[in-house]
């Protein structure tokens, strides 16, 4: 009998593109949302995470759990810690005592954005706010866990499921003519699908011993963009689809002060998650076309 990979999530959008994959794929997936273990609370958090774990012996657990607020990391910083920090490493240490690998989501936003051109997997990191820092937090603890570990590094996820900047721009065109957008931060949108796929193949991957999809894996979209470029091509999009649109004005980060310090470029370089597993994502143009279908 195959055993079910167990996902930490089940309404983010991360994890309901799990789910959509997961059916197309005819892969058997356990969803543990935080209606079955809140993974904000550090009290039990060892014993609840196991015991999930334990009920549902998966072949492997996908962690798309976080505390993904940028700006609300900075307000939260003890709550980002558990979440983002205490949670995966609560879960690789169960994984590890069952032999169990482990995949985690991790951000763009473990660096420090200065580099200048696409940063590589080897790349020194230095995260420049709390929700970046509680993040590569969690990859180190995945890593001293002794857990077999892939851990897929993603930037500005969208697509048509929960709270993500494509929805929030055709949100917000509902109600405003003109959208000031910031057009001096660099990055490599992402599909939430290609997350999706690229977390149940390295969890497949894992699970049947490889180890070329152990450590750490760049898997953003394959090209750049401005936030600015995105929401001009997300509202296009939207006015395609009847929706509603407007217009986009660039304006400097400097301009919109955020709690949070943004990093400035962290585009990724995906050549690692490209040979390891055949990763192969939509260029972020295509992804917003065949992704962005309802307004
Ligand atoms: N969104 C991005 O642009 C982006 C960029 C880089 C990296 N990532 C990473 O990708 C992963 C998935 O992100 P996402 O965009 O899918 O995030 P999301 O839409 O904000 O979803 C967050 C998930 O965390 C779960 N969660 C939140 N608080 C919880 C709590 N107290 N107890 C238990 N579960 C809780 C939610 O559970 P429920 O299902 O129960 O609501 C939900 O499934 C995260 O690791 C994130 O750091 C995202």
């Amino acid at each position: 009998m195959t055993r079910p990979f167990l996902v930490f999530g089940r309404s983010g959008q991360v994890a309901r593109e799990l789910a959509e994959e997961a059916q197309a794929l005819k892969v058997e997936v356990v969803f543990a949302g935080r209606e079955r273990l809140d993974l904000s609370d550090p009290a039990g958090l060892d014993e609840g995470v196991a015991a999930v774990i334990a009920e549902t012996a998966p072949s492997a657990v996908i962690n798309a759990a976080a505390l993904t607020s940028v700006d609300g990391a900075e307000a939260e910083q003890a709550r980002a810690r558990v979440m983002n920090r205490d949670a995966p490493a609560a879960m690789a240490r169960a994984c590890a005592r069952r032999g169990i690998p482990i995949v985690q989501l991790s951000t763009d936003y473990v660096f420090d954005g200065l580099k200048g051109s696409p940063y590589v997997e080897t790349d020194a990191t230095g995260a420049v706010n709390a929700y970046g820092r509680s993040k590569l937090e969690g990859e180190q603890a995945i890593a001293a866990s002794g857990a077999r570990h892939g851990i897929l590094r993603v930037s500005w996820v969208f697509g048509p499921h929960g709270s993500n900047f494509a929805r929030r721009m055709i949100e917000l065109a509902a109600t405003r003519g003109v959208l000031e957008v910031v057009d001096d931060l660099v990055g490599r949108p992402t599909s939430g699908q290609d997350v999706a796929r690229a977390a149940l193949e390295v969890g497949r991957r894992l699970a049947a011993g490889e180890q070329a999809v152990e450590g750490v894996l760049h898997a953003c979209g394959p090209d750049d963009a401005t936030w600015a470029d995105l929401a001009c091509a997300v509202l296009l999009q939207s006015r395609k689809l009847g929706g509603p649109w407007a217009e986009v004005r660039p304006i400097p980060s400097s301009a919109r002060p955020t709690p949070a310090k943004r990093p400035p470029d962290t585009r990724l370089d995906i050549g690692k998650a490209r040979s390891a597993f055949g990763y192969d994502p939509l260029p972020w143009r295509d992804a917003v076309a065949t992704r962005i279908t309802r307004v």
